[in-house]
């Protein structure tokens, strides 16, 4: 069995079931009992960490297109403003007169609350993605479940896992239970790759967080470059987001949501015997 947290919580479901019934000794477990036994697919931590992870990443997309229209225009290094030449600049006019974009209007300006709301969604973020990181090594969770087997490390086993999708082959026994080696490789992604650097590079935006650690802009060529780079980021999960969405949809969306939700996903445990007591 993938998960070790399954397997106990598994363990102890079948524990309290076999000593409930007089009738057959301990370690005998009935056909009533293994129908009633559900097999146990995402923690508690995973799964309140995964929504709010959710909840913050929405309203940061939403008030991120806020703060982008204020000015959107991006340039590389230090210094960026409408007297600079911008690297490049959104055919979509400003919620501000001062910057120049060729439309003859203003959009809304919507910039103060969603800049609070914004730092605070972050920070959300930051202190869920701790938690729920700190979890994944400590239980050993990203090591079991995210790294993908030694022997899928190859090209060929990708290539399979991707025409299996374009095939639109149901998901088989194993995966019912665990990630497959393309959902393993877009999760390390995000949570090792993608989100760290979404961090690193919006922090490298704070004038605060960069008089303590001016390495953190120095680093990626300036404050407009962080500000670039985390723009790409966001488009970059946001991809991810689209994705990830249709890899549940092709797994069974149903079945994938009732696990995320209830940490079950209904079926019973792969082999019934194999855990006994
Ligand atoms: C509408 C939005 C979303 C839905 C419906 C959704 C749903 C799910 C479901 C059902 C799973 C379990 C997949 C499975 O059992 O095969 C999952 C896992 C996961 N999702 Fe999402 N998700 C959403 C948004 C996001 C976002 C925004 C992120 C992060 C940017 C994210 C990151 C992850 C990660 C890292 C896992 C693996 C968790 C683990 O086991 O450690 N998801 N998601």
């Amino acid at each position: 069995m993938p998960f070790s947290s399954e397997n106990s919580r598994e363990w102890v479901e079948r524990r309290q079931l076999t000593r409930t019934d007089p009738c057959y000794p301990r370690r005998v477990t009935t056909a009533i009992e293994v129908s009633k036994i559900r097999a146990v697919r995402h923690s508690g931590l995973v799964r309140v960490t995964h929504w709010l992870t959710l909840v913050s990443f929405v309203a940061l997309l939403v008030t991120g297109a806020e703060i982008v229209i204020s000015h959107p225009r991006f340039y590389w290094g230090e210094v960026g403003n409408v007297n600079t030449h911008p690297l490049f600049t959104l055919p979509i006019p400003a919620s501000r007169d001062t910057v120049p974009t060729g439309y003859p209007y203003v959009m809304p300006d919507q910039n103060g609350w969603s800049r609070y709301l914004h730092f605070q969604s972050a920070w959300v973020l930051v202190f869920t993605a701790l938690v729920y990181g700190i979890a994944g090594v400590v239980s050993g969770h990203f090591r079991r479940n995210l790294v993908p087997e030694r022997r899928d490390w190859t090209w060929r086993a990708y290539w399979t896992r991707i025409a299996r999708y374009l095939r639109r082959e149901p998901p088989d026994r194993s995966e019912m239970r665990s990630y497959n080696l393309l959902q393993r490789t877009a999760y390390l992604t995000v949570v090792f790759i993608l989100f760290p650097l979404m961090i690193w590079t919006g922090l490298a935006m704070s004038p605060s967080f960069t008089s303590a650690v001016p390495a953190a802009a120095a680093l990626l060529g300036g404050r407009q470059s962080a500000r670039t780079l985390h723009f790409f980021l966001s488009w970059l999960l946001l991809l991810f987001l689209v994705v990830h969405v249709t890899m549940i949809a092709l797994s069974g969306f149903g079945s994938r949501m009732r696990a995320m939700i209830t940490g079950y996903n209904g079926d019973p445990p792969e082999d019934p015997e194999e855990e006994r007591l």
